[in-house]
């Protein structure tokens, strides 16, 4: 059966998805039954070169594939809010599927896509837009169904842990790797929404709320990027047994949802921490399955390409597309969690006198932060020693006091922190 489609975009995911369907597409009709036609590919520029893509179906105008009633899918890869947003709700009014790899488009904006959706019955599909190719999705909508999720802990952005692993691995400082992340094009020439964590926050956004069954917005998301992370950090971590990532992570503690993103220490043991260079990962804590992982490429254009046409082969071949409840009016909220506890770990640079250490103890022990180990490690910098504090497991806010104390003193400067998860 020939069925039409439509890309939007023709950059790294979209040509992904033209190359994709050229390359595998006879098998994946022998396969499904559904031959994949490309009709429309929706760009800015119609006259750049691109490989990959069927110049003759290339065009700048969306109306053409709106109004085109032999198109039944659209997989959008443009990013970005507008004219996304626009182009999605137009095609979900008009009864065409919508694929796509925008996180940012789907977390901040997924009541009104869902409702469009839901009032003509056309699907709403974004494998693709968590963790690429690794099929995180569907392994918490469908193939763990019948568990309770307790937690997911991912590293879901490639740029950052291409960036910390490098750093780890050759001692490297944050600036040098991240300039070489964006000449080996892992890293976009602003690398903020990556290395600052809102790609993550975007991401954990929509797999919570996939995960436990409750809308999570991405402004309750707690998030911290990687751009304070120092060489010395790394290398002072993994000294003690630890390796840093960033992490996104979602747990259930009683009644309460802790959503967060933020650099994270893990024992070197942990199979996160064997997870380098671009590559995604996503912990999952369940009630019947117990733990697993699953690991792969979270990016690139012939992976996020898998994703997105596995999508658009499955909307073809569900008789009803999944509704979404907890995106629709009326549902109930998460309730999320504004504190909890982890160990910390917080690197600052003393001058190195008599009682300048006691000093910072005695403001931890007076915000009820119990230290488990103190160390001076590391190199001496301007008449300043690095005086690594670990703390027991203690609240986020009275471990946050602390630290805003301790920034006052004048002995002290450059304070650093990085939770640790046990
Ligand atoms: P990209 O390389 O920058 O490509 C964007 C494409 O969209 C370009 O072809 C561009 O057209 C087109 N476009 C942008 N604005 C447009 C507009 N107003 N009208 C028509 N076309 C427009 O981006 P990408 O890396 O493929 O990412 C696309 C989406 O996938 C993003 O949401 C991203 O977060 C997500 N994603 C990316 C990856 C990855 O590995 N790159 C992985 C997972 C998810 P021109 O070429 O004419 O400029
Ligand atoms: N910028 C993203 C990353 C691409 O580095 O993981 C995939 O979403």
């Amino acid at each position: 059966m020939k069925k039409r489609i439509a890309v939007l975009g023709a950059g790294t995911v979209g040509s992904g998805v033209c190359k994709l369907i050229a390359e595998n597409g006879a098998y994946m009709a022998q396969q499904s039954g559904i031959e994949l036609e490309i009709a429309h590919v929706l760009v800015r520029d119609t006259k750049k070169n691109r490989p990959g893509v069927p110049q003759d179906v290339v065009t700048d105008d969306f109306s053409v594939i709106l109004n085109d009633d032999s198109v039944e899918v659209v997989a959008e890869a443009m990013g970005g809010i507008e004219p996304a947003k626009t182009y999605a709700l137009a095609a979900l009014r008009a009864g065409k599927t919508y694929v796509t790899a925008n996180k940012e488009l789907v977390s901040k904006y997924w009541e009104e896509l869902e409702q469009a959706a839901a009032q003509t019955g056309a699907g709403l599909y974004f494998e693709a837009a968590v963790a690429g190719a690794v099929p995180v999705i569907k392994a918490v909508t469908d193939s763990l169904n019948a568990n309770q999720i307790h937690g997911i802990k991912g590293i879901i952005n490639g740029t950052t842990n291409y960036i910390l692993s490098k750093m780890s691995n050759e001692g490297l400082g944050y600036d040098q790797v991240l300039r070489q992340a964006q000449e080996l094009g892992y890293a976009e020439a602003d690398p903020t929404n990556d290395v600052e964590g809102y790609d993550a926050q975007f991401k954990l956004a929509i797999l919570a709320s996939l995960a436990f069954g409750k809308r999570v917005k991405v402004e309750d998301i707690h998030r911290e990027g990687i751009s304070q992370i120092k060489a010395e950090d790394v290398k002072i971590a993994h000294d003690l047994g630890f390796g840093i990532k960033l992490l996104a992570i979602g747990k259930m503690v009683g009644d309460e949802l802790q959503v967060r993103v933020h650099p994270t220490m893990l024992p070197l043991e942990h199979p996160l921490c064997s997870v380098n260079g671009p590559f995604n990962a996503v912990f999952i804590d369940a009630n019947a399955l117990g733990e697993m992982m699953l690991y792969g490429r979270g990016a690139g254009d012939l992976p996020t390409a898998s994703a997105v046409v596995s999508d658009v082969l499955n909307a073809f071949q569900v008789s009803k597309h999944r509704r979404y409840p907890f995106v629709a009016p009326g549902a109930p909220t998460v309730q999320v969690a504004r504190d909890w506890e982890s160990a910390y770990f917080i690197h600052t640079m003393a001058v190195d006198t008599p009682g300048v250490l006691a000093k910072a103890a005695t403001i931890l022990a007076e915000c009820g932060v119990s230290i488990e180990a103190v160390m001076q490690k590391g190199e001496r910098e301007e008449g300043k020693v690095p005086v690594v504090f670990v703390t027991h497991r203690t609240h986020e806010s009275a471990c946050m006091k602390a630290i805003e104390r301790i920034k006052q003193m004048p002995e002290i400067s450059a304070v650093s922190i990085i939770r640790v998860e046990k």
